[in-house]
């Protein structure tokens, strides 16, 4: 009787199909390194493929993932280079929303790698040595179509992407890539953690038309230094981390005018916590704009000095502080001390002059009175000396 119990039948159909068991196994391809099946995830029930450290050193697997399969994570393995269509050819993975490709050491996707990802919504490449350049030792990594197949793609993490000491073209690499990506849907980027020092392409980022969330925290950045005007749905801008000294009146301009921007709904939210900012009088502008803008700027209040643990938004007087200048009242009293100690010192001159002139007038009536004054000294002195030497042990 228990053999007619549907549940039982389900499974079964359902290994036979899948070629994955139920019990969380994923097939004897997967070497049993890799667990599937319905787990919760992101607070509801989803199909995952879960290859965590599993230190595989091809994708061949991914051909054979169920069907059904909504989230894929593949971390933790040693992918150099990404051959064409990882998912095969033939597959149909339309519920696969979620792919989290960490940690790979992957250095090269071809332009043909994603196949079949039309309905992925997230992609995760962090923590990879990806190079996107034309011209990086002979070998031309860059396929700017390399994510054209994520025609839903909503967001895409980056985050220690690429190789170390990547040029500065990056910026021009990535801007190919999303100008022919088409990446028309994606809000969120990460860019954390990539050593950008600045964008040599300003108009990096204006081929992403929804783009709402840029995140370039934990990089080397001093200035906004790519065009922010032309992302119209901008919420929020990361610039933690970075190597700001100081934020430029250009670019606090700029932020006000993206805040002010008519049929804005969202408010413009900035970071720049945890910068090196110096605080001297040209810190002033940036204190009074933190204290006025209508830009959310976040936890504005915990912003710090890198020299003093002063808080900028309280920050009494800078060091040259307009404060700190002299008034109009002081300047005029200080003139009129110098001109006092001025008159002060010619005076003593001209006395000591007159006095000059006197006694070189009267010289014979001074040398007159001195000479017995004078007489009488040396006379006394010499008597002192005999006496001393003559009579040296007088006293008893
Ligand atoms: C994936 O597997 C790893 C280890 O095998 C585990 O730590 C992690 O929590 C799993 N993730 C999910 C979403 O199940
Ligand atoms: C990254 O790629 C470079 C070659 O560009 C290689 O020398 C280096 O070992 C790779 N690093 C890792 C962690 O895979
Ligand atoms: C990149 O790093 C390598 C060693 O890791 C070094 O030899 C090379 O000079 C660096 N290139 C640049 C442009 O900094
Ligand atoms: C880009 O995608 C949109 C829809 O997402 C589509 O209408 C358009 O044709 C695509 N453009 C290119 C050049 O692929
Ligand atoms: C930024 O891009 C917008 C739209 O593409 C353009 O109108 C504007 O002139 C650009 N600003 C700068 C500073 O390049």
């Amino acid at each position: 009787m228990k053999l007619f119990y549907p549940g039982l039948w389900l499974l079964l159909i359902y290994s036979c199909v899948f070629g994955a068991s139920p019990d969380g196994s994923c097939g004897p391809k997967f070497q049993n390194k890799c667990s599937c099946g319905e787990v919760d995830y992101e607070g509801h029930k989803q199909y995952v493929v879960n290859c965590t450290n599993t230190g595989f050193r091809d994708t061949s697997v991914l051909e054979f993932m169920p069907e059904e399969t909504q989230v894929l994570i593949f971390t933790g393995n040693f992918i150099p280079e990404l051959p064409w269509n990882v998912f095969g050819s033939i597959n149909d993975y339309s519920t696969l929303t979620i792919v989290d490709m960490s940690n790979n050491h992957i250095r090269e996707i071809r332009g043909k790698s994603y196949h079949h990802v039309q309905n992925v919504r997230r992609l995760i490449l962090n923590h990879n040595n990806l190079s996107i350049s034309r011209d990086d030792d002979e070998v031309n990594h860059h396929h700017p179509r390399v994510f054209s197949n994520f025609i839903n793609l909503e967001s895409l993490h980056l985050t220690n992407a690429f190789a170390d000491n990547t040029s500065a073209e990056l910026s021009e690499d990535l801007h190919d890539i999303f100008m022919n990506s088409n990446l028309t849907k994606l809000q969120k980027l990460h860019l954390e953690q990539n050593e950008i020092s600045h964008f040599q392409d300003r108009k990096v980022f204006c081929d992403l038309p929804s783009l709402r969330d840029l995140h370039l925290g934990d990089n080397l950045l001093k200035e906004i230094n790519f065009n922010v005007t032309c992302m119209k749905n901008l919420r929020f801008l990361d610039f933690e981390r970075n190597k700001f000294d100081n934020v430029k009146v250009k670019d606090m301009a700029l932020l006000d005018a993206l805040e002010r921007r008519p049929g804005r709904t969202d408010l413009l939210v900035v970071d720049f916590g945890l910068n090196p900012f110096v605080c001297d009088c040209n810190i002033v502008p940036f204190q009074k704009w933190l204290l006025h803008t209508l830009v959310t700027v976040r936890n504005k209040e915990s912003l710090m000095c890198s020299q003093s643990n002063d808080r900028i938004i309280d920050l009494e007087a800078p060091v040259c502080d307009v404060k700190a200048l002299p008034t109009v009242e002081e300047v005029a009293s200080a003139t009129h001390t110098a001109i006092l100690v001025f008159l002060l010192i010619v005076l003593s001159f001209i006395l000591l002059a007159l006095l000059v002139v006197l006694a070189y007038m009267s010289r014979e009536k001074i040398k007159h009175v001195m000479t017995p004054v004078l007489d009488n000294v040396s006379k006394k002195v010499h008597y002192t000396t005999i006496k001393d030497e003559e009579c040296p042990e007088v006293h008893v």
